[in-house]
């Protein structure tokens, strides 16, 4: 153990991590504070600021690259067809993330606290901690824990010259990574604000162009894009800039927090878009009616937990022991078109299909070798046999 007392934060370089560089020496008595912060995916603009800001604050700050953990937890949600209330779960499934390689770093570094600028409203604060609590550091959150608000962090910054000037992030607070772009605040937070087009910057304005792209899975993992194998983490950046250019993956909701609190939401997600919906459109082919239905409601289980931060959960483990199961035979291509916005699977195809042409049409007399069109009779009429004595006693009153 050395005798410095350290504390590991969470540190975008944003006006909230800045000023909780000096609170944690001055109102929590540590005598050093490193910043770490987590590449899930964010633009080189937020490193640069990360980075500057730490210069001119004298903070010892540590870059950790989690893009590839990230986008492998992307595509186990892509498996569990997962979306709360219409939101694909980036900044959700990337709290985890971060907040393990924070800990990894802590460690490392011999912190015995950790900290992040989150505030006692949001969701971040409950995911960072559910993963924190699980280790015997100290948890601090000193924005939620001082009441700090933001007009209090700004006059405590000038007051201090602390360097906030790259950190202004305009008037929107925004959070990107690989899986989505989130916009909140400012006239966005009024449900009835219809969102100018400049809150935007993955996708553009839908046109009248439209694009055929093909997506191929294994196992139900996307792995290649028209017909070339890509990894991960490319074949996200490839499709948010491909689909971003005709309009796709853009949603504007309303969203449940988990403290209960009903708030506007917008958001971008473009590759997130084309790889759900051809998932689904894949697992619809190859899936029996039966399967589909049941795994809606896992996927919906799974879709919670994602949401409030608690992929590690045993009932996580649990859906996807069944997830993986039916995923065997999520294996072919979809074809995607972009068009008026959307990304609209307009071809499967895979040699799992349950779907037999044989059977299908009409022009076949024996349908599958076994079963005639005369053996339908007697199916046909037992159909709504309990109905129809159902009806009798009603409409003969009882008697
Ligand atoms: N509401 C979303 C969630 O809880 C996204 C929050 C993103 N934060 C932001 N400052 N834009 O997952």
């Amino acid at each position: 153990m050395s005798d410095t007392n350290r504390v590991a934060l969470a540190f975008s370089g944003g006006l909230d991590t800045t000023v909780c560089v000096p609170l944690l020496e001055e109102e929590y008595d540590y005598d050093e504070v490193i910043g770490v912060t987590v590449d899930v995916g964010q633009p080189a603009s937020e490193f640069e600021e990360a980075e500057e800001t730490a210069e001119a604050l004298d903070l010892d700050h540590y870059v950790v690259d989690a893009k590839a953990a990230f986008a492998g937890l992307c595509f186990d949600a892509v498996r569990a067809n997962a979306s709360y209330q219409g939101y694909p779960l980036g900044t959700a499934l990337a709290r985890p993330v971060i907040a393990e390689a924070i800990l990894d770093v802590a460690k490392e570094q011999d912190c015995t606290g950790l900290a992040h600028g989150s505030t006692g409203k949001g969701n971040d604060q409950l995911r960072f901690e559910a993963v924190w609590r699980d280790s015997d550091l100290e948890v601090i959150a000193p924005v939620r824990e001082l009441g700090l608000t933001r007009e209090f962090e700004q006059s405590y910054a000038e007051e201090r010259s602390l360097p906030i000037e790259g950190g202004d992030e305009g008037k929107y607070s925004i959070d990107t990574n690989l899986w989505s772009r989130s916009i909140e605040g400012s006239e966005l937070e009024e449900p009835s604000y219809v969102p100018p087009e400049d809150v935007y910057e993955w996708t553009t304005a839908p046109t009248a162009e439209t694009l055929e792209i093909e997506v191929g899975f294994e196992d139900g993992y996307p792995v290649s894009l028209d017909g070339t194998e890509t990894e991960p983490v490319e074949l996200i950046e490839e499709l948010n800039d491909l689909a971003g250019g005709y309009g796709v993956g853009r949603s504007d909701i309303m969203e449940d927090r988990m403290l209960g609190l009903k708030v506007r939401e917008n958001y971008e997600h473009p590759a997130a878009t084309v790889l759900l919906n051809a998932h689904a459109a894949l697992e619809d082919l190859v899936l029996t009616k039966e399967e589909r239905a049941f795994k809606n409601r896992v996927d919906h289980e799974w879709s919670e937990k994602g949401y409030q931060g608690l992929v590690n959960a045993p009932l996580v483990d649990a859906l996807e022991g069944f997830i993986a199961e039916t995923q065997t035979r999520v294996t072919g291509t979809v074809t995607i078109r972009f068009e008026g916005g959307q990304a609209r699977p307009v071809g499967r195809s895979s040699k799992y299909a349950v779907y037999s042409a044989e059977a299908a049409s009409f022009n076949t007399e024996d349908i599958t070798g076994s079963i005639e069109q005369s053996d339908a009779t007697g199916v046909a009429k037992y159909h709504g046999f309990q109905e129809r004595l159902a009806n009798r006693v009603v409409d003969g009153d009882g008697e």
